[in-house]
């Protein structure tokens, strides 16, 4: 029995990500990048409330200029602790295109906080002819997308550095330490005092690519944190249900010898 308490504990402190820091993975390039601690991983973890409002804060004023994100509406931001009035009024500040009315026209109009996030492009086309020819993706899972999640997104938002002399970077693309090949066609979205928090945060490169990597792991997964309620209240109802099992186990079997004679009721 104690084997198998300390068994379930071990298994959960792992499951956890209690031993997950400080070790490296590689990048569908072959790039190292550092492994970070996040609040919300492991089985545990939860999303840290006021770093994904300002994660929401530099997306909506940074990433929104070049990035859709297409599966949330505005009113979904109540989930992360924006007031209703608030949700209205960062809606409000984009338009959306509406109709039609009844002229049979098309028209523009604020958004909605039942509006999905408004896209900075009309389409893909456009999109490329403002970048240079690169494609900005939708974020809306990226942080699932690409392959080391959160702590490759955090590495590209702050790897953007001077390439080497010897290094051939081709017109309009920027160097990047972790993205793969080296030359992203995204300028550095992110500096220090790219965005002022509401909260008084200091606002570092290193804050701000926290924030809005916190942010994007929540678009990609908003039900993750009843997702692990519920797995820990199952891990619980097991580990009851075994422990009961096993005492019902060593009761029913203490009367039973080897030879299969009943201990307490033995033959007159
Ligand atoms: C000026 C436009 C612009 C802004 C602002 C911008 N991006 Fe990008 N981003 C791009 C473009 C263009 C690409 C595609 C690059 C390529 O494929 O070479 C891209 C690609 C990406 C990628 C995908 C990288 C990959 O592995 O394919 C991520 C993640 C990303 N951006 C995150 C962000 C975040 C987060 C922000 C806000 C902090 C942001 N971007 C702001 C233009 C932008």
């Amino acid at each position: 029995m104690r084997k198998l308490i300390f068994g379930a504990v071990a298994a959960m402190a792992i499951a956890s990500g209690g031993f997950a820091s400080g070790t490296a993975l590689a990048s569908e390039g072959g790039v190292d990048f550092p492994q970070e601690n996040w609040s919300f991983k492991g089985i545990f973890g939860k999303f840290d409330r006021p770093a994904l409002r300002r994660g929401a804060q530099v997306y909506l004023e940074v990433c929104s200029n070049c990035h859709s994100l297409s599966l949330l509406s505005y009113r979904n931001l109540e989930q992360i602790g924006f007031s209703k009035a608030e949700v209205k009024k960062i809606a409000a500040g984009f338009d959306v295109q509406d109709g039609p009315n009844d002229e049979g026209d098309m028209y523009t109009r604020p958004a909605r906080p039942s509006d999905k996030f408004v896209a900075p492009f009309a389409n893909e086309k456009a999109a490329r002819a403002a970048n240079n020819g690169a494609f900005p993706p939708d974020l809306s899972v990226i942080v699932k997308a690409r392959k080391g999640g959160v702590d490759y997104i955090h590495a590209l938002l702050t790897g953007f550095r001077d390439p080497p002399a010897d290094f051939k970077l081709k017109d309009g693309m920027q160097y990047n330490l972790y993205f793969p090949g080296h030359q992203i066609g995204m300028p550095p979205p992110l500096d220090a005092d790219s965005v002022e928090y509401a909260d008084g945060t200091k606002a570092t490169l290193e804050q701000e690519s926290r924030d809005v990597t916190t942010f994007l792991a929540w678009a990609a997964e908003p039900e993750l944190e009843a997702r692990k309620r519920l797995g820990i209240k199952v891990m619980i109802y097991l580990f009851v249900l075994t422990s009961m099992l096993y005492v019902l186990k060593k009761r029913i079997w203490k009367r039973v010898c080897l030879d299969g004679s009943d201990q307490e009721n033995p033959p007159a």
